[in-house]
């Protein structure tokens, strides 16, 4: 056990954050999407500290977060494309695959090996704050443990990661409520995960298609196992009611004991995905989810739903 120091969001709290990250610790902080759990992305021993806190296979990379495109352009090779993609969506949700730069400094075990790098500068003030009072790359996944439901409050964060990591800054508003999207830039653009910010605003920016990931077989985001997200009790989606026993997350007009967004409205339901998840899962019951219409950001919400519901065997 580590005694995980709470950090307020001040600029003393952040200090001390930054702090702790140059000494080789870890600190989960929040990020317009959900809380990433921080550490020296060119630290080796640093980094294996999050996997260590997370149980998480060592061959699933991890997401490095810069303050902005020159300084992603110290880790990876920023093509005219990826450019673009910085301009239009920078700071953002929206993580880039990269080639690594051979002279990065980003320890081995981020990239698990990989030629690439997957990089992105969050928006939120005190991610923005804490990149800046640190000054290098911060490598951060999701704050919760490998395999189960992401961390958009700090509750999440001290409920799945207290006494294993070393700091915790207890602010923020994950305002996206879901992960980044990600996205392979190389001749094409493919779609690796998605996210808020969707195929057709990535196609609108560019001029160019994105390849969804499942129709390339050769290109594969290494994390993105097919059970993920995994509550305790099982999941059934696509219920149009309860069946006893069960707790229901509804959406619009389909209600249940929690409802997504009473409007259908999609934006607030992603907002509210892991937060409703996280309840679910401590009713102890199984657990039934309304439908949530395939298009736009419910394309995201889709894939989180299907992950948490996949048979985990
Ligand atoms: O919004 C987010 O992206 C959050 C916040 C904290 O920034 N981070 C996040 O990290 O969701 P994580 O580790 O939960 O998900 C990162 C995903 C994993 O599925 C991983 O396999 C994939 O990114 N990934 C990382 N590096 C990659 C690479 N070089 N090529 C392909 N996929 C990569
Ligand atoms: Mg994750």
């Amino acid at each position: 056990m580590t005694y995980t120091k709470r950090y307020p969001d001040t600029p003393s709290g952040i200090k001390d954050a930054a702090e702790m990250l140059v000494t080789g610790g870890t600190v989960a902080f929040p990020t317009e999407t959900v809380f990433g759990l921080g550490a020296d992305a060119q630290k080796a021993d640093a980094v294996a500290k999050i996997f260590a806190a997370k149980g998480r296979p060592s061959f699933n990379p991890l997401i490095v977060h810069v303050r902005n495109g020159d300084h992603a352009s110290e880790f990876v090779d920023i093509n005219a494309m990826a450019r673009v993609l910085i301009d239009s969506f920078w700071p953002g949700p929206l993580t880039l695959v990269l080639p690594l730069r051979p002279d990065s400094g980003i320890a081995h075990n981020v990239t698990a090996g990989l030629k690439t790098l997957a990089v992105r500068a969050p928006k939120t003030q005190l991610a923005q704050d804490l990149l800046a009072e640190f000054g290098g790359p911060i490598a951060a996944p999701s704050a919760n443990p490998s395999g189960k439901i992401s961390a958009t409050s700090t509750d999440h964060v001290i409920n799945g990661l207290d006494g294993k990591i070393d700091g915790i800054v207890m602010g923020g508003d994950c305002t996206e409520g879901l992960e980044s999207t990600i996205l392979g830039v190389t001749s094409e653009l493919v779609l690796l995960r998605p996210g808020t910010i969707s195929a057709q605003d990535i196609q609108s920016a560019t001029g160019k298609p994105v390849v969804q990931r499942d129709q390339r077989e050769a290109i594969n985001a290494p994390g993105q196992l097919a059970s993920h997200y995994a509550p305790n009790a099982s999941v059934r989606l696509n219920s149009t009611s309860a069946q006893a026993g069960e707790f229901m997350i509804g959406f619009g007009a389909i209600d249940g004991d929690i409802n997504l967004s009473p409007q259908g409205d999609l934006k607030e339901a992603a907002e509210n995905l892991f937060a409703m998840l996280h309840i679910a899962n401590q009713s102890g019951k199984r657990i039934a989810i309304a439908p949530v219409p395939i298009d736009g950001i419910g394309t995201a919400i889709h894939d989180r739903l299907s992950r948490a519901a996949a048979d985990r065997t």
